[in-house]
């Protein structure tokens, strides 16, 4: 027996950098019904290099899709009702394939990968008129971090990529583009296209705009024609060719810190949220101004909820590592065997013992844009183990967002009250706590962490031609808050916070 009607449901694809989502939200209350998730494998072939198999993300995505819809299946919940599905994705990360064979001609350049350090470094000496060139029409700093730079590597050094260049088959496209091309029916009709929030992490878009800039598209010597469409975050691009859900239309599209921006309702101007993924990412919405930082964060499309809706830009402090340090403690070093273990060390000592953890395996991104960082753990003794570590590298995420936080409000002017938080380690109560203490400023953490995938859903639903999601906040009653207050007095939460900016500054200019 099918279950009592439960309005349309809407499914959201999250790709992030450790792991592929499907999940099914009811439109009328944002309830979560169903989710499959799938580990996603990193290869580092040299040093500084971070690539992925694109071919398994999207496997992944046919994957989880196929468990959720089963799992549904169990739960007597017709998947018919799927009326739409939004994608959300690690932003950046660079793919270039064959339109007509339909193969990726290199791995997937990951947003962590450092190969480009070079390339931006004789970058930024040719850059044309004033320095300001690129983060005028961009927002963004010239950095190894952003699509542009990848992209130019692999037109450099990969024969294929060059010859299916000349050739008039290659295709770009940051993970959205990949995957909804491939999605709608890949060699046979794929749709091309990227959304405004994705195409404003390329280093290629004017995000005044909202076009591809041919100026920068010659200053980093692009051809043009392989390049997405730009389309809004809202709107049906296309149709599912195959799977469990053939015909449901995608119908939203954002990077996955939009995503999440969206999912917490910050729509409105001065309201922000951090999310804790693989790296950490503080959004404040500036309404439909573009505001420049003075303090090192970035300039960044929010979204455009439709062809004819207005745009929201963003300020955006981005930290590189946050999830991934407990990745790395668990896999490199393996102190943890599971990444939820992190908390019971952490809890057993309750404190670093002086010991401070700067993870900065890709440099330092927000507020330092420093390439030349790398990774340290100082103010070992004797006494220090294995719990003291894995303390400090909790303490490091809270750290680095007390630094974008920082950074944020001396943009802003107005102090941030309290702080949104979302993403898998917010479930860590330990991080909460610490976040709290450190920030000095009540943290508050939605019910339902997963609040990436609601946005891309919020987005998918709400569609011209869909129409199933209004985005007023009583379609998201299911969702409830929990708050943590600071515990430790302001001057304590200090004497931690400078002692961190020590270890920091040990952490610079590492490589020469
Ligand atoms: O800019 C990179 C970001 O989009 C990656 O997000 O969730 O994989 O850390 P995440």
């Amino acid at each position: 027996s099918k279950k009592a009607v439960l309005g349309p449901l809407v499914g959201a694809v999250d790709q992030g950098t450790s792991s592929t989502r499907f999940l099914v939200f009811n439109s009328k209350t944002a309830e979560l019904l169903s989710h499959h998730q799938v580990e996603i494998k990193q290869e580092f072939p040299r040093e500084g290099w971070v690539e992925q198999d694109p071919k398994e993300i999207l496997h992944s995505v046919y994957e989880c899709i196929e468990k959720t819809c089963e799992k549904l299946g169990q739960l007597n919940i017709d998947i018919s009702n799927i009326k739409a599905i939004g994608v959300s994705n690690q932003r950046e990360t660079t793919v270039v394939w064959d339109r007509i064979t339909g193969e990726p001609l290199y791995n997937a350049v990951v947003w962590l990968d450092l190969r480009t350090q070079s390339t931006v470094e004789s970058l930024s000496k040719r850059i044309p008129g004033n320095n300001n060139f690129v983060k005028s029409k961009t927002g963004l700093p010239l950095s190894t971090y952003f699509s542009a730079v990848k992209l130019r590597w692999l037109l450099d050094n990969v024969r294929k990529v060059q010859k299916a260049v000349e050739e008039k088959r290659a295709l770009f496209g940051t993970i959205d583009s990949w995957l909804i091309w491939s999605l709608t029916g890949g060699v046979n009709g794929g749709v091309h296209c990227t959304d405004v929030t994705n195409a404003s992490r390329t280093m290629l878009f004017n995000i005044h705009s909202l076009e591809w800039d041919k100026q920068l598209c010659e200053f980093f010597g692009i051809p043009m024609e392989i390049l997405p469409n730009v389309r809004s975050s809202s709107e049906i691009y296309g149709l599912m060719k195959a799977g469990a859900l053939e015909g449901v239309p995608i119908s939203g599209c954002l990077g996955d810190q939009s995503a999440a921006l969206v999912g917490q309702m910050c729509f409105q101007i001065g309201q922000a949220k951090n999310t804790y993924g693989t790296g950490c990412f503080l959004l404040c919405n500036t309404g439909h101004k573009c505001v420049f930082s003075d303090h090192g964060l970035l300039t960044t499309v929010a979204y455009k909820l439709g062809r004819d809706k207005p745009v929201y830009y963003a300020l955006e402090g981005s930290v590189a590592i946050a999830g991934a340090v407990i990745r790395w403690l668990r896999d490199n070093l393996g102190i943890i065997k599971t990444s939820e273990e992190i908390e019971k060390l952490a809890k057993e000592v309750g404190t670093s013992y002086g010991c401070y953890f700067v993870p900065a395996f890709s440099g330092l991104y927000a507020p330092y844009w420093e390439p030349s960082a790398r990774g340290i753990i100082c103010g070992l003794t004797q006494f220090t183990n294995k719990c003291h570590i894995a303390f400090a590298a909790l303490e490091a995420v809270c750290f680095q967002t007390r630094e974008i936080l920082d950074a944020m409000n001396r943009d802003c002017g107005i102090p941030l009250s309290h702080l949104q938080v979302d993403g898998g380690m917010t479930s860590n109560k330990i991080l909460m706590q610490l976040q709290a203490d450190i920030l000095y400023i009540p943290v508050v953490k939605p019910s339902m962490p997963e609040t990436t995938a609601l946005g891309a859903a919020m987005a998918a639903g709400a569609a011209e031609g869909v129409g199933v999601w209004s985005l007023e906040p009583e379609d998201l009653s299911a969702v409830t808050m929990e708050r943590f207050e600071p515990q430790i007095n302001a001057e304590e939460s200090e004497i931690r916070y400078s002692t961190w900016k020590k270890a920091v500054m040990k952490s610079m200019g590492w490589v020469t």
